[in-house]
């Protein structure tokens, strides 16, 4: 895969792309990410990404020529067929893990960092392919906004994290995750579920199963509706939920 992140504040995304597991991403070879400083793409002499907007009013808006020629450039560059132009604002879709998913089987992504009070709208209308906010809350830029993305996207690369790590998750996927521990086992007088220690497989995957369970239930009920629950789940939330009563 390759990922192009068109900013003009590279600077922002240096750190978070050469650390941890997205620089193993990249140095095993999983993906190339290419941040791609907006300014390359002017002609000017003050290399000027923003201009007033029509109309009048507050800030200032990234115009649409370097935006333009940069996508229509990373993407003749890179040739593959596949390419998603992604828009990183507030007003876009809500990302969530299904998006993720979506992304990771794409071969080409280009993403924008919006930044100042907008995009030219001709950006968002005939260049990018889908606008993507990462929650109801504004940041300065779109430049975290494209660190979210990329680090969620990258641990779904085909092969990349142990297989066990994924189907942990998709088991659990619409539900919140268990506690966990590690030694030691008693810390501060606090100690870890006996349950844990056991060594019986059968019981800790049932007492995992109904703590995700508990903890959805108390925090994020809403995932409830979605989730994929045996009618031994739905029993246990009966209970737990005569309990609350
Ligand atoms: N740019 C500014 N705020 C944002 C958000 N919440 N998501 C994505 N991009 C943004």
């Amino acid at each position: 895969m390759q990922i192009d992140v068109v900013t003009i504040f590279p600077g922002i995304l240096e750190g978070p792309f050469k650390e941890s597991m997205i620089k193993r991403a990249v140095d095993q070879g999983f993906v190339e990410i290419n941040l791609v400083d907006l300014r390359d793409y002017t002609h000017d002499h003050h290399r000027q990404v923003d201009d007033y907007p029509y109309g009048g009013g507050y800030g200032m808006v990234l115009k649409p020529e370097p935006l333009f020629e940069a996508v229509e450039d990373l993407k003749t560059r890179s040739g593959s067929k596949d390419t998603w132009v992604i828009l990183l604002t507030p007003q876009g879709d809500r990302f969530e893990q299904r998006r993720a998913r979506e992304l990771a089987e794409k071969s080409h992504l280009i993403l924008i960092c919006g930044r100042y009070e907008g995009v030219d709208e001709r950006v968002r209308r005939s260049l990018v392919d889908v606008e993507i906010s990462i929650g109801d809350f504004v940041l300065t830029g779109g430049e975290l906004a494209a660190a979210v993305l990329v680090d969620s996207v990258i641990r779904l690369l085909p092969g990349f994290l142990a297989e066990q790590a994924l189907a942990d998750e998709s088991f659990t996927e619409s539900l919140l995750e268990y506690p966990h521990y590690t030694r030691p086992s008693v810390y501060r007088e606090m100690e870890v579920p006996s349950v844990l220690l056991s060594g019986n497989h059968g019981e800790i995957s049932r007492w995992r199963r109904k703590q995700s369970l508990k903890r959805t239930l108390e925090r994020r009920p809403d995932l409830l509706e979605k989730a994929d629950l045996a009618p031994e789940d739905e029993e246990y939330l009966q209970e737990l939920k005569k309990q609350q009563s």
